[in-house]
């Protein structure tokens, strides 16, 4: 029934989201991961669709049960499991996406190779392992934004979890990745005990383009989507 009271101004918009955590392989059965559920993810592509957007939901290891929110008639799910996948689906889908949002946690780090068979204490002690670099896949985004292949007007959003506690350190490392990354902006979430991973409520602040907070928000992950959704609309969004 809200979804009935929602604006439609995102009509007729694409709209491309990530969510959850990627997952990235040691062996068969273990993997590098981190605590990101998806559910900011979900309610932000749910928030898009009930006001009128085709939204794409790239979602990297999200339970059904989180994914549940975001079962819409005009939301495509697309599961991917590894920074890889996520990097490959988010690329084909921003090339015509109005706005992006990357809310998915993406691992920084890959074991170098995932061995084809599980390890086992039998080969000896696992002393350590091999880390490479993962692509930056918002960073690429706003790459090919820049160099005319995305529409005219696309909007790229960011996220980021910050630990630090004093919420001018967290800003000011906040601005920095805005830049760094190319991206309209930023939403930095406290990532806490009462906030963030894992939990059903949200607090965040989103930084502009001039590195001004545009937007604070917090509740649940949906009201937090309204917030987000509304300071993307603020920005012109198309040709
Ligand atoms: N991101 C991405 N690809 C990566 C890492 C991050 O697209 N390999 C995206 C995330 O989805 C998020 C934003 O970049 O929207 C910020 O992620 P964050 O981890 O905070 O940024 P990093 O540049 O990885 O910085 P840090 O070293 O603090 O983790
Ligand atoms: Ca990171």
């Amino acid at each position: 029934a809200l979804s009935l009271l929602a604006p439609q101004d995102l009509a007729g918009r694409r709209i491309a989201v990530s969510a959850g955590g990627t997952r990235e392989p040691i062996d068969p059965v273990r993997y590098l991961g981190n605590r990101s559920s998806g559910r900011q993810g979900a309610a932000i592509a749910r928030a898009a669709a009930d006001r009128g957007a085709e939204v794409d939901l790239v979602a990297a290891n999200v339970s059904a049960e989180v994914l549940a929110v975001a079962r819409h008639p005009r939301i495509r799910i697309r599961p991917v499991g590894t920074a890889a996948q996520l990097s490959d689906a988010m690329k084909a889908i921003a090339a015509t996406a109005d706005v992006v949002v990357m809310a998915a946690a993406v691992a920084d780090y890959r074991p170098a190779e995932a061995a084809e068979q599980k390890l086992t204490k039998e080969d000896g002690p696992l002393e350590r392992i091999e880390l490479l670099e993962n692509e930056d896949v918002l960073a690429a985004l706003a790459a090919s934004r820049r160099a005319g292949g995305a529409p005219d007007g696309q909007v790229l959003v960011g996220f980021a979890a910050e630990t630090a506690t004093d919420p001018e350190a967290r800003r000011e490392r906040a601005r920095r990745k805005r830049e760094r990354k190319g991206v309209d902006l930023l939403a930095v979430n406290l990532a806490d005990a009462e906030n963030g991973f894992e939990r059903t409520d949200n607090a965040i602040e989103i930084i502009g383009p001039d590195g001004s907070v545009v937007a604070a928000a917090s509740g649940t992950k949906g009201e937090v989507a309204t917030a987000l959704w509304d300071a993307v609309a603020v920005l012109r969004i198309g040709p």
